[in-house]
């Protein structure tokens, strides 16, 4: 790891910044901004990081992970660190998570060794572990239908044994994260083996999933307790505040719209009406219960007691809105990564955490967006291994996760070839264009209530720039990652807020997963 005074704007390689007019001139300028890092050097370094973290994530997976041996099979190790702090647990959610990531890694090919040899006998053993899993009685209850209270267990050992020490249970964003990777499994395995899928009763498929109760196959188990359980308050992804959450409630959602379709599938109509209907209650309640109008961003929680404690601005909201889509959406997307909620949340986080960490301090007049340590939430205490007044620190997997979001928004720019928003996302959009200067002539996006439509065609050149900037500060977001990584690429939990080491535990799954997630999404659109 290097210290940490850096300028993060990645180089800016296209030709046609010569074609810019004038009336983009503070644009121009924030493209120009010489780089420190090439974007060679980090594109090289990409590459390298990528295996290294691949390697790394694999290698925390049972029963062929170096790491693991001696976990049941089909365990997901949060992290090697056994203590100071001990994540040597099972996380229901990281889980899921990672395993997303790894059908991921099959579906980009599949007839490797890799895939063949090592993730497709990795899948089946976590689709049996999970089956295990729902039916152990736990400190959150039991598989007793319908209330099947023990789903919400949010860890276990990594024997598969229920873990019983106190813990901020149930957690409901579990079952949901791991539907949906047990769907993501079904349907990359059927995709590489076609002719399998004669009917929903082949026993492969029914393994997985069968429409008959009490059986409740794996996924529908986790459908179930999902579309009962999702207007219950539980804790959260950090596991410290109970209410509602938004990361919980987009897990939630994306598993319900895609549970029903899937029960479809399997001749299931109850079950496919009952997932619809809840899903259509939670897309409302989603669409107004979250977005805090006089702050101008997402919520992270409502209906907790601890509300007035925090802001509620929360990276949370940005991996709400990475995992709550699905790749092959066929419904229409609530809070996706372009949506003008999300960005506006991301804008106002990335501003808090710049001023937050002197690890992030830079210029005054530097680019708002530029490239800094993003850590959970603004009054975040824990420092890694202990709760004290200012302890918190970046993270690496909300940075990577704020070049995610913005790489995928560049490529929804890119699909649809024009750049749409409303008086919600001015504030984003005009830092990112214009570098977050009042409205002039220099800069025709101002931040007032009305809305906005710009399209390649149009000859202010606003479309390219945007398009332009945000893989550029999706880069320099990346480059905070690489500048903290280990020099054996290592990722830990969170570098330090004063010196930018790494700290907390070490080798975190989930910061390999975030990094290889904002990785893929950059291959879309560099
Ligand atoms: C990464 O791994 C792939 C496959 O193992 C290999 O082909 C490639 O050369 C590696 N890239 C780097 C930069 O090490
Ligand atoms: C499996 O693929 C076939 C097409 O090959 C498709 O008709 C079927 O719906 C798929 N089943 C599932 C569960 O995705
Ligand atoms: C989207 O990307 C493709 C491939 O890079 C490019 O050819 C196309 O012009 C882009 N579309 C827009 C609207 O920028």
């Amino acid at each position: 790891m290097l210290f940490a005074d850096f300028v993060l704007l990645g180089a800016l390689t296209s030709s046609s910044l010569a074609l810019y007019i004038p009336s983009i001139q503070d644009a121009q300028k924030l493209l120009a901004q010489a780089p420190l890092h090439s974007s060679t050097a980090l594109e090289t370094w990409l590459q390298d990081e990528e295996n290294i973290s691949v390697d790394r994530l694999l290698a925390n997976i049972a029963p062929f992970g170096r790491n693991a041996q001696g976990a049941a099979a089909g365990t997901v190790l949060a992290s090697l660190s056994r203590e100071h702090p001990n994540y040597y647990y099972q996380w229901i959610r990281d889980a899921a998570i990672t395993m997303s990531t790894v059908i991921d890694l099959y579906n980009s090919d599949p007839s490797s060794y890799q895939s063949t040899d090592v993730i497709l006998p990795t899948l089946e053993s976590y689709a049996e572990l999970s089956r295990r899993i729902q039916r152990t009685s736990n400190p959150s209850g039991d598989f007793t239908w319908p209330d099947l209270s023990g789903l919400g267990e949010p860890k276990f050992e990594v024997d598969g044994s229920p873990f019983t020490g106190n813990w901020g249970r149930p957690q409901r964003d579990g079952p949901a994260l791991r539907a949906s990777a047990l769907m993501a499994y079904m349907q990359a395995y059927n995709t590489t083996h076609p002719g399998l899928w004669q009917s929903s009763n082949d026993d492969w498929f029914q393994n997985l999933y069968k429409a008959e109760l009490p059986a409740h196959s794996v996924i529908k188990a986790d459908l179930e307790y999902t579309a009962r359980h999702w207007p219950d308050s539980g804790f959260d992804v950090w596991e410290e505040v109970q209410g509602r959450h938004f990361f919980t409630g987009m897990a939630q959602l994306r598993a319900l719209r895609q549970g029903s379709n899937l029960a479809q599938l399997f001749q299931d109509p109850g079950a496919a009406a009952y997932y619809q209907v809840e899903a259509d209650k939670l897309e409302q309640s989603m669409r107004k219960d979250f977005w805090d109008e006089e702050g101008g961003y997402i919520r992270a929680t409502r209906g907790s007691d601890a509300e007035w404690q925090r802001s509620g601005m929360d990276c949370s909201v940005l991996l709400g809105s990475l995992h709550g889509q699905a790749a092959d959406q066929t419904w229409p997307a609530v809070f996706p990564p372009h949506d003008d909620a999300v960005l506006a949340s991301l804008l106002k986080l990335v501003t808090d955490q710049r001023d937050r960490f002197p690890v992030n301090a830079g210029s005054q007049d530097a680019d708002p967006l530029r490239g800094v340590g993003i850590g959970r939430y603004p009054e975040d205490m824990y420092d890694g291994y202990e709760a004290k007044p200012a302890g918190g620190n970046p993270w690496f997997l909300c940075t990577s996760s704020v070049s995610e979001i913005l790489y995928r928004t560049a490529a929804h720019l890119n699909q649809t070839g024009r750049l749409d928003f409303s008086s919600r996302g001015a504030s984003f959009w005009n830092a990112l264009v214009c570098g977050g200067k009042p409205a002039s002539s220099h800069c025709p996006l101002p931040a007032s209530k009305s809305s906005y439509s710009y399209t390649a065609a149009d000859d202010t050149n606003v479309f390219e720039t945007a398009l332009e900037r945000l893989v550029q500060v999706g880069d320099s977001f990346l480059d905070v990652v690489k500048t903290h990584a280990n020099a054996d690429g290592a990722l830990s939990e969170q570098f330090d807020r004063y010196h930018g080491f790494e700290r907390g535990a070490t080798d975190l799954t989930w910061s390999y997963g975030a990094f290889l997630q904002a990785v893929r999404a950059r291959k879309d659109v560099v």
